[in-house]
């Protein structure tokens, strides 16, 4: 009885180490984890999203992964503009949710105000810096560099504007500026990347 016990406990040792190997040895092991339905982060926007300061790591990733181009170049110029593209219509469509915003005739004289600065602060400052970082990715980098960090200033000017007394949080702008920032974070961080005798 115990020799038969012993032998039926090696057989359930061996299945169990044998379906061990297996399950370690199995071609397509990614896909029964449940949890990967983004693609993996390439090694690039891996590297890029450990240099953002301002935005977290997890937003850096899901802000590259709207345009899945980001995750399969390797090259910091392209991915330069892969972002600075996704940013110039997130915050096209932004400076659209903010004007439609400030003509909404419900909210105080000094909201609606500083409503306005926020759109004047994305066309002066925000739309036209990023766009001036896209165009300057092939020639002048570091220009570009400062470009995609100056973005961000108008997305704190609105921010700042929007604490003024009489104007209570507006959480969907504070958003929208937050969307701001982490690109801008990202162009700086990848833009920074691309070495001086790479044009
Ligand atoms: C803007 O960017 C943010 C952050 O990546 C994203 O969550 C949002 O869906 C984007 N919105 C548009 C309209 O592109």
């Amino acid at each position: 009885m115990a020799a038969l016990r012993t032998s039926t406990l090696m057989i359930i040792t061996q299945v169990l180490s044998i379906s061990f190997f297996l399950l370690h040895q199995s071609p397509l092991p990614a896909i029964t984890v449940p949890t990967l339905n983004i693609e993996a982060p390439s090694s690039l926007v891996n590297r890029v999203c450990k240099m953002t300061t301002i935005c977290s790591y997890k937003d850096c990733i899901a802000a590259l992964a709207l345009d899945p181009r980001a995750s399969s170049t390797s090259n910091p110029k392209a991915l330069a503009k892969i972002a600075l593209k996704l940013v110039v219509s997130n915050s096209t469509n932004s400076k659209k949710y903010i004007e439609a915003m400030a003509k909404k005739q419900c909210f105080s004289l000094s909201l609606k105000s500083a409503l306005e600065y926020c759109v004047s602060q994305y066309e002066s400052v925000v739309i036209p810096s990023f766009k001036m970082a896209l165009k300057e990715v092939d020639e002048d980098p570091l220009t570009a560099n400062y470009d995609a960090k100056v973005a961000s200033d108008g997305a704190n000017y609105c921010e700042e504007k929007l604490s003024c007394e009489g104007c209570h949080d507006v959480a969907s702008i504070t958003t929208r500026n937050y969307y701001v920032k982490i690109y801008s974070d990202i162009g700086f961080a990848v833009t920074n990347m691309i070495s001086p005798v790479d044009h």
